[in-house]
């Protein structure tokens, strides 16, 4: 009894002066490289805003189409609902870090979204999107197309 009881005693104190904080690693197991080296557009991306896209399958000339659902709107009272993208990469068998452009064509509003960016794997190892966008609204005359279009940036980070 006793001697079993200093056994768990060994097994909890051991990894923690050895530096594993999640305890003692399995047999055999080692540490999966999942750093990627070359940045993929597709999979599911979440910005520091809230909002989720999706993108599909890259097809060989760079196009591809998903979806967006944004967190936020500048439409008073919209009922916000995922709304489909297109966009296009640049050179996706060439470069690990591949610049892209892509269009959100709002289905709840009467705007379009258009993000320019790059796909990079940042200082952690995680691949993030760079982005920059203009949102263009619909105005009801020519004279106040003046006010008819944000500028932001926003980050993405994968989440799938
Ligand atoms: C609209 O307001 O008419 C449509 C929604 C716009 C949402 C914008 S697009 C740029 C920024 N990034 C987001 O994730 N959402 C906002």
């Amino acid at each position: 009894m006793a001697q079993q009881a200093a056994l768990r005693l060994v097994g909890f104190f051991l990894p923690l002066l050895l530096g594993w904080p999640g305890g003692a690693p399995a047999l055999g197991a080692s540490t999966p490289n999942t750093t990627p080296e070359k940045c993929r557009l597709t999979g599911t991306w979440v910005n520091d805003l809230g909002s989720k896209m999706v993108i599909s399958e890259v097809d060989n000339g760079g196009q591809f189409t998903g979806s967006y659902l944004t967190a936020v709107s500048s439409v008073e009272n919209a009922v916000i609902r995922e709304s489909p993208l297109q966009g296009i990469q640049h050179h996706p068998s060439r470069r690990a870090q591949p610049t892209f452009g892509l269009t959100v064509h709002w289905d709840f509003s009467e705007s379009v979204t258009v993000f320019a960016g790059q796909c990079f794997v940042n200082e952690k190892g995680e691949e993030t999107l760079e982005t920059m966008w203009l949102l263009r609204s619909e105005e009801k005359t020519h004279a106040d197309d003046w006010k008819a279009t944000r500028v932001g940036r926003n980050v993405f980070l994968r989440i799938k």
